[in-house]
């Protein structure tokens, strides 16, 4: 059933709109995007299909088709406080609050289904992904003119305040500009976005699901936003920066002795260290270097295990077994603590290759994983 028909059984009338917004995957450049640093992440063709007609009434009616038992769920618009039980629909209910604290005419409801094809908790942004489409379809429906960029800021500050995740800005704004068969090279501290072509002839990207998901992950990831902030006061102290990225290796190495804790010093380590990567990364792209590419896949996943501590036994053994079953390189994608793993394998191998690490990891850990090749797509849109 498409989200078209699941809208019309649910609601007894046809959708008025239909959108699409992707998911993504972040290609290098990991815990970075709220240091100022260069990441390189994809919208991929997995996401969230939504259907959404405008009411009359005052309330928003929402429906979730991964999610049918749970039926209708209605919230009305003066009635926007975030309620643990309300689950997903927090995140409507704080983009909704958003516009209309900024002084917005939200004047009516709206009727929304949404289908999600992103697993969920896998570290594939299906949350940043739900944040844009809603900030997306209130501006299309309540005729809200901003930009793509504007758009990106909007759900981040709804993820960073109402929702009390400490994200940076890379996924929403992969979300709300993507760019078909590209990746973007982002700027986080000036918000510039260059799409550039992220093939390697002869090798495939494979996204690597560990179907592992961490409680904690929310809290863990504000923890390391938090030890950036530390290193950066201490480096302050004798180098006036206003993002750890700014630092280049040597110069970090001279100021290091500012940090005293032990922890805040590898953090920041990698922080550093995988600035670098992201700029030798479009190098290497562009002398269509793919083993080059690869290695720093490599260091870039054992420094997020060894420094940034975001990494753990599932995805390290899934990264582990991806290198010994042929891929050229593999790191973990997005925020860590489980989730996904991506790995850049020669074309004539994929099938094999997929076979033998879901057989290995599925010995090592009991679990089994999933994998998935995926396109790089435009961002949020409209389809209908
Ligand atoms: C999550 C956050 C992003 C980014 C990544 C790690 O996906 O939402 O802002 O920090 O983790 O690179």
């Amino acid at each position: 059933m498409d989200i078209k028909l699941y809208f019309q059984n649910t609601f007894e009338t046809l959708p008025e709109r239909c959108y699409f917004s992707p998911g993504r995957l972040n290609l290098i450049g990991e815990h970075i995007d709220y240091n100022g640093g260069l990441v390189f992440p994809a919208a991929i063709n997995l996401g969230i299909y939504a259907a959404v007609s405008s009411t009359t009434n005052q309330l928003v009616r929402f429906s979730s088709m991964n999610y049918p038992k749970n039926g209708i769920v209605n919230i009305n618009l003066s009635e926007l406080t975030y309620k643990e039980a309300d689950g997903w629909t927090n995140y409507a209910k704080g983009v909704i609050l958003y516009f209309k604290d900024k002084g917005y005419t939200i004047d009516h409801g709206f009727d929304m289904a949404i289908f999600g094809t992103l697993p969920t908790a896998s570290g594939l942004s299906s949350s940043a992904s739900l944040l844009v489409l809603m900030v997306f379809v209130m501006c299309d429906i309540f005729n809200i003119d901003i930009s793509r960029t504007d758009m990106a800021l909007i759900a981040q500050h709804v993820e960073n305040n109402y929702m009390g995740m400490h994200c940076g800005i890379m996924d929403q704004l992969i979300i709300a500009k993507g760019v078909s068969k590209k990746a973007l090279l982002m700027n986080t501290a000036t918000l510039e976005t260059q799409a550039v072509s992220a093939d390697f002839e002869g090798y495939t990207w494979v996204i690597m699901n560990t179907n592992y998901q961490r409680k904690t992950t929310d809290s863990k990831y504000n923890e390391r936003v938090a030890e950036c902030k530390i290193g950066l006061k201490s480096i302050r102290k004798e180098k006036k920066i206003k993002f750890l990225c700014e630092l280049s290796m040597d110069e970090f190495k001279k100021l290091q002795h500012n940090i005293s804790d032990e922890i805040v010093l590898k953090r920041v380590r990698h922080v550093v260290s995988e600035q670098k990567r992201v700029i030798d990364a479009k190098k290497a792209l562009e002398l269509h270097d793919a083993k080059w590419f690869g290695r720093l896949l490599n260091e870039s996943h054992l420094s997020l295990k060894e420094d940034y501590e975001v990494t753990g036994l599932h995805l390290d053994t899934l990264v582990r077994e991806a290198i010994r079953a042929g891929a050229i390189g593999a790191r973990v994608t997005g925020a860590g603590f489980g989730g996904c793993a991506i790995a850049l394998v020669p074309n004539d191998r994929v099938l094999d290759f997929m076979r033998i690490v879901g057989i290995s990891y599925l010995g090592l850990t009991q679990i089994k994983a999933d994998f998935y090749t995926v396109e790089f797509v435009d961002g949020v849109h409209r389809y209908e």
